[in-house]
């Protein structure tokens, strides 16, 4: 029975879905806790044994909040046995979906200076009525030029749970 920390840094809720499915893989036979990056604060880190940080993509970066927590605590998250996630939509593409290959993991190995155990990504949603005209207008021009889906009144999540699980599957047998 491990300690488990689930960490997530989302803007329309999309990581924290995620999130919550790995937390409902591992809770058998693991005490897992799960927060958002600003409850995660409030924590004494050192408690746990494992830590997963996933977090999501929002014109092209990951949060400024998610490398300020990372540098706070990267003494203690080097402790750990850990992972992180990013969640975006370019990851819906099948040559951008693993971690060697998707260009935001690249970006984050550059600026973290944390390096977790195990590294993976995820393919997002695009939920464009819940977008505001601004967003909703960049994010479909962004999917025309990228062949992705255009019509604003649907939402389309690409996320592939089976690979939700086999991740979760994975961080629990081997770290
Ligand atoms: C305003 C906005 C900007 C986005 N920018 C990007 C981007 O630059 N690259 C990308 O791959 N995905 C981008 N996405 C897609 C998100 O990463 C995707 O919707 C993800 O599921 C959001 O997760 P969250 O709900 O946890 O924040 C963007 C989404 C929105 C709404």
């Amino acid at each position: 029975m491990s300690k488990i920390l689930i960490i997530y840094s989302t803007t329309d809720g999309h990581t924290k879905k995620i999130c919550q499915r790995i937390k409902n893989f591992l809770t058998d036979g693991n005490l897992v806790e799960l927060l958002s990056l600003e409850d995660s604060k409030k924590v004494d880190l050192s408690n746990f044994e494992k830590i997963i940080i996933g977090a999501s993509i929002r014109y092209g970066k990951h949060s400024k909040e998610l490398y300020k927590f990372i540098n706070f605590n990267k003494d203690v998250l080097d402790q750990k046995k850990s992972a992180f996630f990013s969640v975006n939509v370019v990851a819906r593409k099948p040559e951008k979906n693993t971690a060697e290959t998707n260009p935001y993991i690249d970006k984050f190995l550059k600026i973290s200076k944390w390096k977790p155990n195990k590294i993976s990504v995820f393919a997002g949603k695009v939920d464009y009525p819940n977008y505001n005209f601004f967003d909703k207008y960049i994010i479909k021009f962004i999917m025309f030029i990228t062949k992705g889906p255009t019509d604003t009144s649907q939402s389309y999540e690409f996320t592939d749970w089976s690979k939700v699980d086999d991740f979760s599957e994975e961080f629990r047998n081997n770290y």
